[in-house]
């Protein structure tokens, strides 16, 4: 029988490819996920697959899972600066209680288990490049502290249930990793900066932009966590692409392949590393792995991506404005019985965030294959959505979209796309209000 594994945080950007990964090697995978940062479409690919499963959980709750599994992969987590900081409560939960919940899973299936942790944990490093040995720099109260403690907390956990409950355990340390189904618009360098270049728009660069990341193809990364789940030992492994390129560099690179950019530069952020980059010694010793994809070949899948996604966003936004139309004329008669809602109450947000008239509001057409829709848009938007996208006006866009009869998605963009928050359940999403 093949063997099963359990994905944390499945629908997530790197855990997607890992998904992919597994089955294609003959594994049955279960994703556990509560699509708080992760979306559908990065495992919509995967539905009719007879060998994957999908449970909508949070992991942070505990829960139960039938059947054997023989590896627990604990992926669950926010994991972008934007991401995170707008979930500083769920990170914590899922970087303490998610690894607790998981670690006992994997002890009571007496199935292997791997944790994804993050270069994060080194904090502004003073040691260059990072070994596994080096035992960070981080802030236990500054504006990454949820993220790099809930991480650091984790990996304690990890030693902890192996030691005192005999689990099989392998901690990943992972650095930069960039590649298709990256969130776009979530404060990450790569997906920025080339958003920003599809788009036309100046290039944000903080600080001087003589500050270095290194970065790592998706599939490079995902190589590495398969021989440190197969052949590694329990202690760390550094997981990254130790080439080093300043974000200048990057901007050079983006411009080499998308056209002409322009830049602007912006003050550093706090807490932001001046340096990252892996000493991958031990995983290349040990296990034989060294990354292979140069970054300017991955930049070329990662920017197909993303300029395919931004253009169905387009499309997406065009259907919808075909469905607004539609109930633009029900909402001038009254909008009594349609089903559309009041423009009042919690959805007030949206006419405070826009300072412009609602145009317009759909409800129950089936949309895409999102199945139904509410959203609200203004008018002079030109794009939307990439499963959601925000472009050129100053305003929030609020949708949700139902399936299996609930509400599963609200969410709230600034004029950058940037998602400033999101809920999984409608109640909680009409309740908040965009700023
Ligand atoms: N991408 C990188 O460069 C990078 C670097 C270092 C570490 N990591 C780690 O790898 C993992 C995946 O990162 P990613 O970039 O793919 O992020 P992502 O946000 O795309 O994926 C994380 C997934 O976890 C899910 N999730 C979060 N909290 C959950 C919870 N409580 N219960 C169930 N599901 C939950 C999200 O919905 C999402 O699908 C994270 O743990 C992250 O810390 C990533």
């Amino acid at each position: 029988m093949a063997k099963r594994v359990l994905i944390s945080g499945g629908a997530g950007f790197v855990p997607s490819h890992l998904c992919d990964r597994f089955l294609a090697d003959g594994w049955q995978v279960l994703a556990v996920d509560n699509f708080c940062t992760g979306r559908r479409s990065n495992i919509a690919h995967l539905a009719e697959n007879p060998n994957f499963e999908l449970m909508e959980q949070d992991v942070s709750t505990a829960f139960t899972v039938a059947g054997p599994l023989a590896a627990v992969l604990h992926f669950a987590s926010p994991a972008s600066p934007v991401d995170y900081m707008k979930l500083p409560i769920e990170t914590l939960q899922v970087g303490s209680l998610g690894t607790m919940n998981l670690l006992e899973i994997a002890r009571e299936k007496q199935a292997r288990f791997l944790m994804a942790s993050t270069s994060e944990i080194y904090g502004d490093p003073l040691e260059h490049p990072q070994r596994e040995s080096y035992l960070g720099n981080v802030s236990s109260i500054g504006p990454r502290s949820v993220y790099d403690e809930a991480k650091r907390f984790s990996e304690a956990a990890v030693m902890g249930w192996r030691n005192a409950r005999g689990v099989d355990t392998k901690i990943i340390r992972i650095f930069n990793t960039y590649g298709p189904r990256m969130k776009s618009g979530d404060g990450r360098v790569v997906s920025n900066f080339i958003v920003q270049a599809l788009r036309g728009e100046k290039l944000t660069v903080y600080g001087d932009g003589q500050q270095t990341r290194s970065f790592c193809y998706v599939s490079d990364l995902v190589d590495g966590i398969v021989r440190v789940l197969e052949n590694g030992d329990h202690m760390p492994y550094n997981l990254g692409n130790p080439g080093e390129f300043t974000m200048l560099e990057l901007v050079q690179e983006i411009a080499k392949q998308v056209g002409n950019v322009d830049v602007q530069f912006l003050p550093l952020p706090k807490d932001d590393p001046t340096r990252r980059k892996p000493d991958i010694t031990r995983a290349s010793r040990d296990l034989g792995w060294t990354p292979k994809v140069p970054l300017q070949q991955g930049l070329v899948a990662m920017i197909a991506d993303l300029r395919a996604r931004l253009a169905n966003g387009d499309a997406e936004m065009r259907a919808m404005l075909a469905l607004g139309a539609i109930a633009l004329s029900c909402l001038a008669t009254g909008c009594k019985n349609d089903g559309c809602p009041p423009l009042a109450g919690p959805w007030k947000g949206f006419e405070k965030v826009s300072g412009f008239d609602v145009e317009c509001c759909a409800k129950e057409n089936t949309f895409a294959k999102h199945g139904h829709y509410i959203a609200y848009f203004h008018k002079t938007r030109k794009k939307a959505m990439e499963g959601v996208y925000v472009d050129d006006v100053r305003t929030g866009l609020w949708h949700a979209w139902k399936k299996s009869g609930t509400y599963d998605l609200g969410a709230c963009y600034d004029d950058k796309g940037i998602e400033l928050w999101r809920e999984s359940d409608e109640a909680k999403a009409k309740a908040r209000a965009c700023p």
